[in-house]
């Protein structure tokens, strides 16, 4: 067999998968046969969960069992506050959520993966966030609550204030698109693990540790202090030709496999637009887009860069009032669908990975 060199594996296809299609040059995001741009405006976190997780929409009976059982595993065991609390303070929040993810991985999330371990991960994800972020503002820990769906108890658990239906809307149309993503790196390192009948846990933290890497899940967090440094829409030209003379990134765009505009982006930049009291920032984060793509294409031309979800992803969140801190932890809230997703659909026909890595170096005398 003729082995074939492909640094960062672009084009190689590692596996089959009936979650989702992402077209790069058509610029398509489909869900198990669903456009996700329509799921993220018409249906809840929970719903497209259960589609990813199960292969169909729920009927109303099976949505209530499943809302249930995700609000009953909200909940935080005391044995993981304790080792949360004992974590240092300057621990970053994807460091924090990577180590308590691994201490819950008892026998229960052992091989064979199940909808039921990704639930339970799922569930808990939040409330894990919520907990160690109070706990570094000095503030009370607030219980998950019973009333309100994932999205809005996510935002309720880290403010204490119920959500507004606007804020509820937008952030769960920001984490169904984030929700799944083919084979983009964190999900290969999921299914690596898993390929090995390791357990969900090991899978799950091994990907949360890939997420953390700014050229992946970390870049909303550096869109906004892009924008912070840029200010004004006068400044954006200089301070963009500036970075692109000193071959530096320009966070929020290119993409791997979009060649065109990333769909995600876009719906979320109909999002944004949607809510009430946009502001001046997004005024600018608007000018910049355009600034940038115009720019990119000076610099880099034929390359195709565009705005990537991570620009639109910083709006949304900071929109409904996310601390800039907590992007990409909350990317991790709707990608550890995905992942579980992933690891399950592995599960059901699996072969351990073991590519071939070819040697460069010099040989014994
Ligand atoms: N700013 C400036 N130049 C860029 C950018 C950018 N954002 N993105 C790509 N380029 C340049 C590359 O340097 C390269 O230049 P060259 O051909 O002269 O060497 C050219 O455009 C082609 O790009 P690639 O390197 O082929 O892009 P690749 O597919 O390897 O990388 C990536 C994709 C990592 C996302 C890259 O575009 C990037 O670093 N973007 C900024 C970080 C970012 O926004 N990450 C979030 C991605 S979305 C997500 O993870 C959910």
């Amino acid at each position: 067999m003729k082995i074939l060199m492909n640094p960062g594996l672009t084009g190689v296809v590692a596996a089959e998968t009936k979650l989702s299609l992402v077209d790069g040059e058509n610029g398509h995001l489909v869900y198990r046969g669903h456009w996700a741009k329509e799921l993220a405006v018409h249906y809840s976190f929970e719903e497209i969960a259960y589609l990813l997780w199960y292969g169909q929409l729920p009927n109303e009976i099976s949505l209530k069992v499943f809302n249930e059982e995700l609000k009953e595993n909200r909940y935080l065991p005391d044995f993981l506050m304790d080792i949360i609390d004992r974590l240092p303070v300057e621990m970053d929040m994807m460091s924090v959520l990577r180590t308590a993810i691994s201490a819950l991985g008892s026998s229960t999330f052992d091989w064979q993966p199940t909808v039921n371990q990704a639930t339970k991960l799922t569930a808990i994800t939040p409330t894990i966030i919520s907990y160690r972020y109070r706990k570094m503002k000095g503030l009370d820990f607030i219980q998950p609550s019973q009333h309100l769906d994932h999205a809005a108890n996510y935002l309720y658990m880290l403010t204490g204030i119920i959500p507004n239906e606007a804020h509820t809307r937008a952030l769960t149309a920001y984490m169904i698109l984030t929700m799944e993503h083919g084979m983009n790196a964190s999900t290969f390192t999921a299914r690596v693990i898993s390929s090995t009948q390791s357990d969900m846990t090991s899978a799950i933290s091994g990907a949360i540790g890939s997420m953390k890497g700014p050229l992946h899940g970390g870049a909303p967090t550096e869109v906004v202090q892009l924008l912070n440094e840029i200010g004004t829409k006068e400044n954006a030209e200089s301070y963009l030709r500036n970075k692109l003379e000193n071959k530096e990134l320009i966070m929020g765009f290119g993409h791997r496999v979009y060649k065109t505009k990333d769909p995600r982006a876009e719906a979320l930049r109909t999002v944004t637009s949607q809510l009430a009291g946009s502001d001046t920032w997004l005024d600018l984060a608007y000018h910049v887009e355009n600034t940038a793509i115009k720019l990119l294409e000076e610099y880099k031309p034929g390359r195709k860069l565009y705005t990537n979800v991570e620009f639109y992803a910083a709006a949304v969140l900071r929109a409904v009032g996310m601390p800039a801190e907590l992007f990409t932890p909350t990317f991790t809230v709707s990608r550890i669908v995905g992942w579980t997703a992933h690891v399950i659909e592995q599960g059901e026909n699996n072969k351990i990975f073991r590519p071939e890595s070819a040697y460069v170096g010099s040989m014994p005398e």
